[in-house]
């Protein structure tokens, strides 16, 4: 049976990181009651597995068996926070770290580490639909997806959301460090051989610069209103 024949739709939100598509894709499930599949969180959690296991982050073979054998689970908290478990460790906080994205983008740029994920990914595909958001998730891990959007802001506007963000959890980190750090991880996404940040042929495109979350979230959900669902 093929993932589309499961007839189970998909929404797949693409794009670099601080182009918002976190809090669309959030808006977007929530609007259509639709199941959220935070990939980078994934790509994230096994960073931290393998920081804590004090591994060499550049052994594929043995990231690729932390990848196989994550044992992460979501929830939310009373007040309709996510939470993010690793075994029996709450780590939201410590996912949500630059050094954190930084080592996930480096990871993630390994193939096997990819591949060990995919069915993970793909398994959060259940009735009655899902909300995904990625690099890759229309173009590798649901290239059938029902809606592919494509979402992009300029790197500096980016880089002020992305700091506006840490500032208000209380993390002090520099503008011009972040837009560096956003640069690195925007040409290592875009430059790997696997899965690589760059839009599906059948994407639609859209630019958030401009644009407010509610906005952004709107236009998401009138393509959805155009959408024949299979
Ligand atoms: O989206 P987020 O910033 O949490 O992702 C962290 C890192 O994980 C990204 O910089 C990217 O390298 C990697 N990632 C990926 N493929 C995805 C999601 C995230 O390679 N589908």
């Amino acid at each position: 049976m093929s993932t589309k024949a499961a007839g189970i739709p998909v929404i797949a939100i693409d794009g670099p990181s601080g182009s918002g598509k976190g809090t669309i894709a959030r808006q977007v499930a929530t609007a259509l009651a639709f199941h959220l599949l935070d990939s980078g969180a994934l790509y994230r959690l096994v960073a931290l597995a393998t920081n804590r296991r004090e591994a060499d982050p550049a052994d594929e073979e043995n990231i690729a068996s932390i990848a196989a054998s994550l044992d992460a689970r979501f929830s939310t908290d009373e007040y309709g926070s996510e939470q993010v478990w690793l075994s029996a460790e709450e780590i939201s906080a410590e996912l949500r770290t630059e050094e954190c994205g930084l080592l996930a983008s480096r990871i993630a740029a390994l193939p096997k580490v990819r591949s060990a994920l995919l069915n993970l990914q793909k398994s959060f595909r259940q009735v009655p639909g899902l909300v995904a958001d990625g690099r890759d998730m229309g173009t590798t891990v649901f290239p059938d997806a029902n809606l592919k959007v494509f979402l992009t802001a300029s790197a500096e506007e980016r880089a002020k959301r992305r700091h506006k963000q840490l500032n208000d959890k209380g993390i002090d980190v520099s503008l011009a460090a972040l837009s560096r750090d956003i640069e690195d991880r925007d040409r290592r996404d875009s430059e790997r051989s696997v899965g690589p940040l760059k839009p599906a042929e059948d994407a639609r495109l859209l630019d958030s610069s401009n644009l407010t979350i509610d906005e952004v979230t709107l236009t998401v959900l009138d393509w959805v209103q155009e959408i024949e669902w299979q």
